[in-house]
């Protein structure tokens, strides 16, 4: 999105009425949420997208386990909600792309996740598309995700997808989340984080369950940084997007816990991209290949 379009999006989502132009980064934030600058933050989290998505179909369970093979505890996957109001693990708001819906609902078009049953995505293989040796794998319901997680000792960044399309999505997804589990003590403070890029979305979750640490999808402006801390933990930007003083700026706040303000950047899948954000001092990197961008900054 152009950048013009980028902040008055966010400030339309803000309630702030006024359109601001991003500022120039590091400029200073209001006294009264900012703290010192941090010493630039040391080694990255690494984090799967969409699972291990370059090496296995995004937001299967095999992508998770993927990413779990490869020794990779944080991932981050995506859900929407199907026509009967069952949440589902998957990425566009259609079906087309991932799973072979044309095939098996030729008249279905266009295939949207929301027009179609929990049991009719069953069916559907969303492994294939990605190579033969995934033939058969599904499109996980946020329960089976969440178990699966569970069972592989990860941790999560869960993006709430579309949240236009799918009213009182957040509060389904935090009923799903205590079912299995994840809204003990435990998982919350360690293990979890509640992501969007609708700001209405973030400060739904945030009002609903306190607790739970959020993430910004986007590149507020350096002034507008301090109203998204009042209800995100993490401002989680494109790594095209940031620079060394956003990033310090991001780290001179505190977010809705008392803590600093975080940012987990993506979708960093290259050796140069990935030092680049390091050096920056981001506190986290997404990627489709975290293998490389873990060997990146290692070494
Ligand atoms: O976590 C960042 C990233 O997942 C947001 O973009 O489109 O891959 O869901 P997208
Ligand atoms: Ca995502």
């Amino acid at each position: 999105m152009h950048a013009r379009a980028a902040a008055a999006t966010t400030a339309a989502l803000l309630g702030t009425g006024a359109l601001v132009l991003p500022s120039t980064a590091g400029a200073q934030a209001p006294a009264d949420t900012a703290v010192a600058a941090p010493a630039a933050h040391k080694n990255p989290t690494v984090v799967a997208h969409r699972g291990a998505s370059a090496y296995a179909p995004e937001n299967t369970l095999a992508a998770i386990d993927k990413a779990a093979h490869m020794g990779f505890r944080w991932v981050e996957n995506d859900v929407q909600r199907t026509k009967d109001g069952v949440l589902v693990i998957v990425h566009d708001d259609t079906l087309k792309r991932t799973t072979n819906v044309e095939k098996v609902f030729p008249g279905r078009a266009p295939w949207k996740v929301k027009d179609f049953t929990a049991a009719e995505i069953a069916k559907l293989d969303a492994g294939s598309w990605f190579g033969p040796r995934y033939k058969g794998a599904r499109v996980p319901t946020l329960t089976q995700y969440m178990k699966r997680v569970s069972r592989n000792h990860q941790s999560l960044i869960l993006e709430i997808k579309k949240p236009e399309l799918y009213p009182g999505i957040e509060r389904d997804t935090l009923r799903v989340l205590r079912k299995t589990g994840w809204l003990d003590r435990h998982h919350v403070k360690n293990k979890l984080v509640v992501q969007s890029f609708s700001a209405d979305s973030v400060k739904k979750v945030h009002a609903q369950r306190p607790d739970i640490k959020t993430g910004f999808l986007g590149t507020p402006s350096t002034a507008q940084l301090p109203a998204y801390a009042k209800f995100a933990d993490q401002i989680n930007s494109t790594h095209t997007s940031i620079s060394a003083g956003y990033v310090s700026a991001i780290h001179r706040l505190k977010g809705p816990h008392g803590k600093r303000l975080e940012i987990f950047t993506w979708t960093v899948d290259e050796t140069a991209a990935a030092r680049r954000a390091e050096g920056f001092g981001v506190n986290g990197i997404i990627s489709n290949k975290p293998d490389v961008v873990r060997r990146a900054i290692s070494d």
